[in-house]
């Protein structure tokens, strides 16, 4: 071969040169292996062949069921497999759960089918839900079975293409009996005279009525009932999610630490973002509302998804299972959950399309994507004041991290005509007067509201950014000065909300204000006063959110009964904005901690809310199986870990051509360590706890940045950097280290690491080895650290009164 031929050097240099250049990411062609393999790949949850899932075991059988062997003998309950098949017979059940949350088309491998037998499918994300109805997707208490028709067929038996379910651990398989169903309560939603009238047809479609025929695979109902049956010897799922990901393990970013609990909950997070993410033209699980621009007729309780709900080929949505639309309050959340996980900026940049494309002729933007916009034409009715500022938010987000500037060039106009509906509304009190009452659903939001106009002063502190990555010039200088301008106006007005009594900002200036008769100090709000550093004692704000803490995480009081992680996650970035990193590690332990181990959740992914006492029930809906398992908003850890709390690896500017590192939030970590890739390179950060050979104790920290891109690294929170705290600027493209010593603070740059012969060991003990310090002397990993013990907090209680008042419609409308 002509390639040994060339001297040996010039290969090895080529080489190296090669495998530089392809860290850089192309997000419009996503790696098709890990940007950075490792051990922690094993934290993943996205399955290794995503057309092929099969399940893990059997959860229960009822009836007439029978696990056979290949020769036919009765053999113990288990999924059917290369050596056993299950045989449903008439009243049989089967449920089989899954190793992960899933989403996908189901699929069986037919030995026989005797009688023409038609299989219903009942799917369900939590354990509590399992049963011969699946979660609902909408206002009415269950979503139907979807009755698959084998009839005579032997083989692969698949549902059709639009019955991709998005997010299920537990799959129910049943052969109705010949007796009727059970005629279950149907009209238990209190919203469903709304949009249509409950009717016998919903029953009648449990028996394959003809209004819902459709959903058979081949037509027709079979009519007298002969006892039929089934032999499976394959069950699997054909997963469309994540449709940008050619192998859906192929991480672009990596987050590995001492506390197992802190890695699950980043990948977690990173696996709910992916789930969340989608073809398209597989959107919408509001079918109630799809008829408004679809015309279906189909009866309550119908799922399905065959609604577009963006352009191109991937879109990352609210969540997996529901709605399954473009939600802009979720993008704060999961775009720097996916910049560090996934990359895949196609799919945010498709969400934040078809939001601007929907913009009002005023330029309010809408609520939501297709199809929630058009509903009730008169539009005012789909505008959320906070929403149209997420998607301003959102927009930021992309842009930084994705680098695509000439897109941002393409919205300007377009971003700058939505800022002005915002920054028009804050009137002489000096804050935001809102007037949709939608925001993530909790309550209030009415009036002079301080989480608005704290996320507008945010939002206004971006738009000065995102004018000059335009490096448009003079043109922007006028409206830099006017938001500069407004920013202060709404220090002031927010100045006015603070409430010495709690030593937090209350909701509004009237009856939610300190001296009001329903004061609230909302979650949001406090921190969002946090996030956009409105706040004057930030430190003492962070502290007094954290006294609220229950067992279960961080309560929202603007929604009573409620456990919100998308309020939670602006709180995770509130303790950081605070210099207070170490309690938003310790919030994403005991809140998203309990998401994953508590009972009822899925172990897998992060779900949309649940309720103070620690139940599944999300207290926005009455329909506790509508709860969203696999929630983009819930994703805030991924972000938050990589970004803020713990690694700090920050994009300054478009695609990361500046940054700055802080590692932090060590208090409950003797090690961590990940990175990411953008479109300019990689990014990683190790930290690890040290003990020199004196025995003083220290914290390494080593960092590298992509090649031809310049930062700063430091230790510093964002106070003590004010206070000229460490930092010092670094080049990309080269490892730096640096110790911290416990006892006096002082910072050494450790000059050997970057030296030739450096390198770092991708094993599970990377943190054994000796780093050369100076004199001779090397520093260890200090082994003796110990994770100090979580405190002990009382479970939260529920109003059961406020409960029933909290609920809302599909629509996401409040009923206060
Ligand atoms: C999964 O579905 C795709 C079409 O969406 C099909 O091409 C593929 O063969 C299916 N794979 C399996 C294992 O069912
Ligand atoms: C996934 O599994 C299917 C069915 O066994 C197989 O045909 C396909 O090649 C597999 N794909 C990958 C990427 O392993
Ligand atoms: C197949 O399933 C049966 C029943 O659960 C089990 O006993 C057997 O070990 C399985 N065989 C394989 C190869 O997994
Ligand atoms: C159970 O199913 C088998 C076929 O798998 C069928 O022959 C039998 O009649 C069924 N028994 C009852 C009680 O339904
Ligand atoms: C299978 O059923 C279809 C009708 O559903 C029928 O046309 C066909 O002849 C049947 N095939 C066999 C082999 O019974
Ligand atoms: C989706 O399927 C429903 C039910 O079959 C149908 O009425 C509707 O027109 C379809 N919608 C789209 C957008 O294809
Ligand atoms: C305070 O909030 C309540 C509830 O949304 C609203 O009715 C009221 O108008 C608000 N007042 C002010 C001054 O913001
Ligand atoms: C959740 O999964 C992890 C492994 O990822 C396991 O260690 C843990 O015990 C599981 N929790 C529960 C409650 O099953």
């Amino acid at each position: 071969m002509k390639l040994f031929n060339v001297p040996f050097p010039v290969l090895i240099i080529s080489v190296l040169v090669a495998s530089a250049l392809t860290s850089a990411i192309d997000y419009h062609d996503l790696p098709k292996t890990a940007v950075f393999p490792g051990p922690w790949d094993d934290y993943i949850k996205a399955p290794a062949n995503k057309s092929f899932i099969t399940p893990a075991g059997v959860w229960k059988t009822e009836g007439n069921v029978t696990t056979l062997t290949r020769d036919h003998r009765p053999s113990a309950a288990g999924v059917p497999n290369s050596s056993s098949s299950i045989s449903i017979g008439d009243g049989g059940l089967v449920t089989v759960e899954f190793r992960e949350n899933i989403a996908g088309r189901v699929c069986l491998e037919v030995a026989s089918a005797v009688g023409d037998p038609t299989v219903k499918l009942a799917y369900s994300e939590s354990s509590f839900f399992v049963g011969k109805r699946s979660d609902a997707t909408n206002d009415h208490e269950w979503d139907l079975p979807l009755p698959l028709h084998v009839g005579n067929r032997t083989g692969p038996v698949c549902v059709p293409p639009k019955f991709i379910r998005g997010g299920f651990k537990y799959l129910t398989l049943y052969i109705d009996d010949e007796s009727p169903v059970p005629q279950e309560q149907s009209a238990r939603s209190r919203f469903g005279s709304m949009l249509y009238s409950l009717t016998n047809t919903a029953q009648k479609v449990l028996g394959l009525g003809d209004s819902f025929s459709d959903i058979t695979t081949d037509g027709k109902p079979s009519s007298p009932r002969l006892a039929s049956s089934v032999v499976i010897t394959q069950i699997w799922v054909n997963c469309t999610s994540f449709p940008s990901q050619p192998n859906g393990r192929a991480y672009s970013g990596y987050f590995y630490s001492s506390s197992p609990l802190l890695n699950r909950i980043w990948y977690a997070g990173a696996y709910t973002l992916q789930l969340s993410t989608i073809d398209p033209t597989e959107g919408s699980a509001l079918v109630p509302v799809n008829r408004f621009l679809d015309h279906n007729r189909s009866p309550p309780g119908s799922w399905y998804s065959n609604f577009t709900v963006a352009r191109g080929t991937a879109v990352t949505t609210d969540g997996a299972k529901r709605d399954r639309l473009v939600w802009p309050g979720d993008m704060y959340i999961a775009i720097p959950g996916i910049a560090v996980s996934s990359y895949d900026m196609l799919a945010v940049r498709n969400a934040l399309d078809v939001v601007y494309e929907h913009q009002y002729p005023d330029g309010s933007l809408p609520y939501a994507g297709p199809p929630l916009y058009v509903y009730n034409s008169g539009y005012r009715n789909e505008f959320s004041d906070t929403y149209h500022l997420h998607t301003l938010l959102g927009t930021y987000d992309y842009v930084l991290y994705s680098g695509d500037v000439d897109w941002l060039r393409a919205r300007w106009t377009a971003y700058k005509r939505a800022l002005k509906v915002s920054t028009s509304k804050v009137d002489s009190y000096n804050l935001m007067h809102v007037s949709s009452h939608f925001d993530w659903n909790r309550q209030g939001m009415k009036g002079h509201n301080v989480e608005a106009s704290a996320i507008l002063y945010t939002v206004l502190k971006r738009s000065t950014s995102l004018a000059s990555w335009l490096s448009s010039d003079d043109d922007e200088e006028e409206n830099v000065r006017e938001w500069a301008s407004l920013r202060h106006r709404l220090e002031h007005g927010i100045a006015q909300l603070y409430c010495p009594a709690t030593g937090l900002y209350s909701d509004n200036l009237s009856s939610r204000h300190c001296a009001g008769p329903s004061h609230v100090d909302p979650q949001d709000g406090n921190s969002w006063a946090l996030i956009s550093g409105l706040a004057r004692a930030p430190r003492d704000v962070s502290a007094r959110l954290r006294a609220r803490w229950t067992a279960f995480g961080a309560p929202a009081p603007e929604f009573p009964n409620v456990m919100s992680p998308f309020s939670s996650a602006f709180e995770l970035q509130a303790h950081c904005a605070a210099s207070a990193r170490d309690a938003a590690v310790e919030l994403a332990l005991l809140m998203w901690g309990y998401m994953l181990d508590g009972p009822g959740f899925t172990n897998s992914t992060l779900a949309e809310g649940f309720r103070t006492d620690g139940h599944v029930h999300y207290p926005a809906y009455p329909v506790p199986s509508r709860n969203s398992h696999a929630h983009g908003w819930a994703a805030g850890p991924t972000g938050v870990l990589s970004v803020k709390a713990v690694l700090g690896i920050e994009v300054r500017r478009p695609g990361g051509a500046e940054w700055r590192v802080r590692p932090g939030g060590m208090a409950r970590l003797g090690w961590v360590r990940g990175g990411y890739a953008v479109v300019r390179g990689e990014f990683e950060v190790l930290v690890l706890r040290v003990r020199g050979e004196e025995g003083g104790k220290g914290v390494v920290a080593m960092v590298r940045g992509p090649e031809g891109t310049r930062g700063w690294f430091g230790w510093g929170d964002e106070d003590e950097e004010e206070e000229g705290g460490f930092a010092t600027q670094m080049e990309g493209g080269e490892w730096r280290a640096w110790v911290r010593w416990e006892e006096d603070g002082v910072t050494e740059e450790l000059v050997s690491v970057g030296a030739e012969g450096w390198e770092v060991r991708n094993d599970e003990r990377w943190f054994e080895r000796e780093i050369a310090y100076k004199d001779g002397k090397v520093l260890v990993f200090d082994d003796e650290f110990e994770e100090p013990p979580m405190e002990t907090r009382e479970p939260g209680t529920v109003d059961w009164e406020m409960l029933e008042r909290g609920y809302v419609d599909e629509l996401g409308r409040g009923m206060w």
